[in-house]
């Protein structure tokens, strides 16, 4: 699937590690530098894909079998780049997403049995796009889970799975980003909220061109 002329730039990391503070943060750095920024999420950014969020991220842990969720991330991220990211890439826009397909490799592809196969053929077949820029959030599990718990939602599906899933998802992430050193960034989040932001948005501006004059 061809991706335009756009940047397109995810934050990726365990639940409660500053993923949304440091995408919001990030856009609006970059908006007032002159880029023309779209932030958005997974799962979600689109009409459907929100739709599917809340039958994902709501309810019973076991209420989807691994396979039939892998299914559903799939049809919601699909969505995303049909409605959202592949016309903003096509239009030469700067996208941001809090989340995007690392996070299936290693949620679905991981914390249920070895699915990872069945996670890249989906991701190959059906989406085919990956980031020019991945930030990863590295930070302690116990922290990240104390900070997403301190949110009250309904949205507990996979944070109910606990802090053991929280530990070996903070290795996966890792293990992703030395695997793809060409796109992926690790940033330490035990940090406070500012000291993070200027890391992020430094090792950004290092990354990207220019944005064009009068975009
Ligand atoms: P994520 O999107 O990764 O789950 P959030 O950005 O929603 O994380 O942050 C989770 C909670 O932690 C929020 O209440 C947020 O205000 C707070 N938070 C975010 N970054 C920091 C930080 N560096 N230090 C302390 N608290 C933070
Ligand atoms: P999110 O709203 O980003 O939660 P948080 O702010 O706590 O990080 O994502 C909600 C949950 O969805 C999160 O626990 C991870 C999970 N998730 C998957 O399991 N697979 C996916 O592909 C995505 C995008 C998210």
């Amino acid at each position: 699937m061809p991706q335009g002329p756009g940047t397109f730039i995810t934050f990726e990391g365990i639940d409660g590690s500053g993923k949304s503070t440091q995408a919001r943060r990030l856009a609006a750095s970059l908006e007032a530098a002159g880029h023309d920024v779209l932030l958005t999420r997974e799962p979600g950014g689109s009409r459907g894909a929100e739709e599917i969020r809340a039958l994902v991220l709501e309810g019973d842990p076991d209420r989807w079998s691994p396979e039939a969720e892998i299914l559903l991330f799939t049809a919601a991220r699909r969505d995303h780049m049909e409605k959202t990211i592949w016309p903003a890439l096509r239009a030469g826009r700067m996208v941001i997403s809090d989340r995007f397909a690392d996070s299936t490799r290693l949620y679905q592809g991981l914390s249920r049995g070895n699915l990872r196969a069945l996670v890249d053929g989906l991701h190959e077949m059906m989406i085919g796009t990956e980031p020019d820029i991945t930030f990863v959030i590295d930070m302690d599990p116990a922290l990240g889970l104390a900070r997403a718990k301190g949110r009250q939602t309904s949205e507990e599906r996979f944070e109910d799975f606990g802090e053991e899933l929280q530990r070996s998802m903070r290795a996966g992430f890792l293990d992703l980003a030395r695997d793809h050193p060409e796109r992926c960034i690790v940033i330490d989040g035990n940090r406070s909220e500012d000291e993070v932001a200027t890391d992020v948005l430094a090792q950004a501006l290092a990354r990207l061109p220019e944005p064009v004059a009068g975009s």
